[in-house]
C-alpha cells in the first residue's frame, strides 16, 4: 500500500471498536521521507479533535523536549502512534487494538524508512520490540525493529505525571541523538 491507500485505510478502518467512539483517525504527521520518527501510543481527547498527534499537554512538552535537543516538529521528524483511534476516557490500548492497528503503524514505518525510531512508552515499545521488558531497563541502549535502529524512552504523558524523570528522558534524547549522529558519520554498526 501507498501513501495513499494507507491514508484512506486508516480513515475508514473498522477493524476495532474504537472507529465507533472516534471523532476521527489520527493517521500521523510529518515529513515523510524523515530520518527521525516517534512512536506514541494512541491519540487523546485533543489529538481525537484535531486529526493530529501529540497536540495536547503531552505534545507541548514533547515540543519542547525536542526543541531542547535542536529537533523541530514537520522538520525531518515523523509523529505516529501505536493506535490510531483514541481510546475511550483515554483507557490503555488493548492487546485486540494493538493488533488490528499495528500494521498501519509497520506500513508507516516501509514507507518512511527512518534511520532512527524513538519508541515512547510501554505500548510503542511492546509493539515495536515485542517485549514486556521495562522502559527503565531498555533505555540508554541502541535497540532495532526489522534492521531499523530504535531507542526507547518514557511517554511524555508520563512525564507530566513523574516529572523527576524528565530528565532522564532528556538523556534519551541526547543518547538518540548521538546514535543518529553516529549513523550519519557511518558509524552506525551494532
Ligand atoms: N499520547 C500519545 O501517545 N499520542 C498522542 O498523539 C497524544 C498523546
Amino acid at each position: 500500500m501507498a501513501w495513499p491507500e494507507l491514508k484512506a485505510a486508516v480513515a475508514n478502518c473498522t477493524a476495532c471498536p474504537l472507529s465507533k467512539s472516534r471523532t476521527q483517525s489520527v493517521f500521523g504527521i510529518g515529513d515523510e521521507h524523515a530520518e527521525w520518527l516517534l512512536v506514541g501510543e494512541a491519540p487523546g481527547a485533543e489529538e481525537d479533535a484535531r486529526g493530529e498527534p501529540f497536540v495536547g499537554q503531552a505534545g507541548r512538552l514533547l515540543d519542547n523536549m525536542l526543541a531542547s535537543i535542536g529537533l523541530t516538529r514537520g522538520d525531518n521528524i515523523y509523529i505516529a502512534n501505536v493506535l490510531k483511534c483514541r481510546p475511550p476516557r483515554n483507557r490503555n490500548p488493548e492487546a485486540y487494538e494493538v493488533a488490528q492497528c499495528s500494521p498501519h503503524l509497520m506500513r508507516q514505518i516501509e514507507l518512511i524508512q527512518p534511520k532512527l525510531i524513538l519508541a515512547m512508552g510501554r505500548f510503542a515499545v511492546q509493539a515495536l520490540l515485542d517485549t514486556d521488558a521495562s522502559i527503565a531497563s531498555l533505555r540508554g541502549k541502541r535497540h532495532r525493529y526489522r534492521g531499523v535502529p530504535l531507542v526507547v524512552t518514557y511517554h511524555p504523558a508520563y512525564l507530566l505525571r513523574n516529572l523527576p524523570d524528565k530528565a532522564k528522558a532528556w538523556e534519551d534524547l541526547c543518547f538518540a541523538r548521538r546514535v543518529m549522529a553516529d549513523l550519519k558519520s557511518g558509524q552506525g554498526g551494532n
